[in-house]
């Protein structure tokens, strides 16, 4: 009998152990993100662009990670509207914080169907410009 809940609760454990935490991406959303971008994803006005599913983002999964650490400059068109307010990278997130508020777009914002993994997330730092 112990040995037998032993054999179900490891794996769990084991799991847990690799699996990035997804709380943390909405709580450094919040602290790293919300402040612009707003606790919905809504943007401000002309000024900031939305996040929560708007067709940038959506377009350009595989630069995100690159614009969350080292930001973005420059027009950009969202939905519809023409932004153009630098935003400053936040180069102190580790490629884990990265992904976990990426999943927190995916799960709250829709940003795409598919959960980021962190090997993702490496890649695409590995090639910022
Ligand atoms: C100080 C305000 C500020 C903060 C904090 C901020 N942003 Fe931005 N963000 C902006 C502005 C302004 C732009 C528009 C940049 C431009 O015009 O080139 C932008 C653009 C973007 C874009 C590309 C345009 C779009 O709407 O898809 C993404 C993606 C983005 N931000 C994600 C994030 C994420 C994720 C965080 C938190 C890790 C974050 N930003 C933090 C102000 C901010």
């Amino acid at each position: 009998m112990r040995l037998h809940r032993l054999l179900v609760v490891f794996p769990i454990f084991l799991i847990s152990c690799f699996t990035v935490e997804d709380n943390s991406g909405k709580s450094s959303y919040l602290t790293h993100c919300a402040s612009c971008h707003g606790e919905s994803g809504k943007g401000f006005q002309e000024l900031i662009p939305p996040l929560n599913q708007a067709d940038y983002a959506q377009e350009n999964t595989d630069r995100l990670a690159c614009i969350i650490k080292y930001g973005i400059e420059g027009e950009v068109e969202v939905e519809g509207v023409v932004y153009d307010q630098p935003m400053a990278g936040i180069l102190d997130l580790s490629p884990e914080e990265i992904t976990n508020i990426l999943n927190f777009l995916v799960t709250d914002f829709k940003l795409r169907d598919k959960k980021f993994q962190l090997t993702e997330v490496r890649t695409q730092l590995s090639r910022c410009q």
